[in-house]
């Protein structure tokens, strides 16, 4: 119970780190016993370092400890109980497993038609992202590989295009908004505005609700309707600027002619 508490606040600290100051690639990488003894090992126990080493976990300084928990600095007692080792966990323990750091997916996850499955023919958390070699999720992840092994993919299919809408229109905004950046234009307020909307959209899946999916897909449309409205609305005076701008422009110079002419007619 004790170690369960301090695994939480454990993984809470390292994304608070991770998430605050977002890690160099070395401290990502830093070697730890566990994957040097492991890395040198084949097979099973060899396998998950080089999985693990080009996925999202490892790019944000989440190493073996981090998930298995085990002293990663102390190599007679790195797989000690004693020091918080949990072994590999068995498929009914992964939900609360990776909800050490994913707290509210988890507990969505238990509340879904697929959580309350556990155990009894439903997938895990590793099912659909794998357990070392797991990246950045994309819409990709809903395929007829993974979702037809256990029902039919209409109902997969279903969700999916329900969710792909929102995920063009929130890439598109995403990239408008990149180039005004690139730029020097001022978007902190509406990047904000997307983020929040890109996590309420990444948060919908795991209930595996189709209507609710469709529901709240709509609700965040209209938010991204007006980034959308704010990007037009700056677009128009963006372009009246430059057209005001230019006349400026246009006007000092057919002054500066004129001057030039008048000039001349005194030589
Ligand atoms: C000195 C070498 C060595 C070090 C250090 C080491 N391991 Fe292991 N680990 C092994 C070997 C060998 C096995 C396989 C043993 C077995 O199957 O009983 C293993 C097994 C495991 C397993 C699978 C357990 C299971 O239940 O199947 C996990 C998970 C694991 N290690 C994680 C870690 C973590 C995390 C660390 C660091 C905190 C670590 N190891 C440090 C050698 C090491
Ligand atoms: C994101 C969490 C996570 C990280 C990070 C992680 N593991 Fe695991 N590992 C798991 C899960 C979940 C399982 C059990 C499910 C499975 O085998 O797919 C597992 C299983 C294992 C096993 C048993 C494999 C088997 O086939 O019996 C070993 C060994 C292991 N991990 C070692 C490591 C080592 C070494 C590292 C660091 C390079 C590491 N793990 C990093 C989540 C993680
Ligand atoms: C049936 C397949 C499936 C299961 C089971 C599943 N996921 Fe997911 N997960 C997905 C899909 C699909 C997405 C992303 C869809 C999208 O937003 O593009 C996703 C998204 C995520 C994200 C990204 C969310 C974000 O806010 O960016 C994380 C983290 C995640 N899952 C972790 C978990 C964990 C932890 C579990 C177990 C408690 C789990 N998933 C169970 C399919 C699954
Ligand atoms: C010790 C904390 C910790 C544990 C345990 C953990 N994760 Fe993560 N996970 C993170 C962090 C930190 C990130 C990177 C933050 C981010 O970009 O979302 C991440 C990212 C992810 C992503 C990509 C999210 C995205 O935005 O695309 C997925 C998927 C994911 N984890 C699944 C899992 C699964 C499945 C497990 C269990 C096998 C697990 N995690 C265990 C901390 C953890
Ligand atoms: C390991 C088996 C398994 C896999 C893999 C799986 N599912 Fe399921 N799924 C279930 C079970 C079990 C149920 C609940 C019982 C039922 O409705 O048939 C379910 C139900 C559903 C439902 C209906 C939920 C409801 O409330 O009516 C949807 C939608 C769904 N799954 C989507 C997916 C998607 C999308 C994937 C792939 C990313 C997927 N499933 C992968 C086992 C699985």
């Amino acid at each position: 119970m004790i170690n369960g508490v301090m695994m939480t606040l454990a993984g809470m600290l390292v994304i608070v780190i991770t998430l605050g100051l977002s890690p160099s690639a070395a401290y990502a990488q830093a070697e730890t016993v566990c994957i040097e003894c492991h890395a040198a090992q084949t097979g099973r126990t060899g396998e998950p370092v080089r999985q693990w080493q080009t996925s999202i976990h490892a790019e944000n300084g989440i190493s073996c400890h981090n998930c298995h928990g085990g002293d990663p600095k102390d190599t007679p007692n790195a797989m000690s109980p004693a020091r918080g080792f949990l072994g590999a966990p068995k498929e009914a323990d992964i939900p609360a497993f990776c909800g050490q750091c994913h707290v509210g997916i988890k507990v969505e996850y238990l509340a879904s038609a697929h959580g309350k499955a556990l155990g009894r023919g439903g997938p895990t958390c590793v099912t659909c992202h794998g357990s070392h070699g797991i990246k950045r999720v994309t819409l990709d992840i809903i395929n007829e590989k993974t979702c037809s092994q256990c029902h039919s993919y209409e109902r997969a299919a279903e969700i999916k295009e329900a969710m792909r809408l929102t995920e063009r229109h929130i890439t598109d905004i995403g990239a408008q908004l990149g180039k005004l950046k690139g730029k020097g234009i001022e978007t902190e307020a509406q990047e904000k505005k997307l983020f929040s909307e890109r996590n309420r959209y990444h948060r919908l899946f795991h209930d595996v609700d189709t209507g609710r999916v469709k529901a709240e897909s709509a609700g965040i449309n209209k938010e991204l309707e007006k980034i959308d409205g704010w990007l037009t609305g700056f677009a128009d005076t963006f372009y009246k600027r430059k057209l005001a701008g230019g006349i400026a422009v246009g006007s000092a110079l057919l002054a500066a002619l004129l001057f030039h002419l008048l000039m001349k007619t005194y030589e």
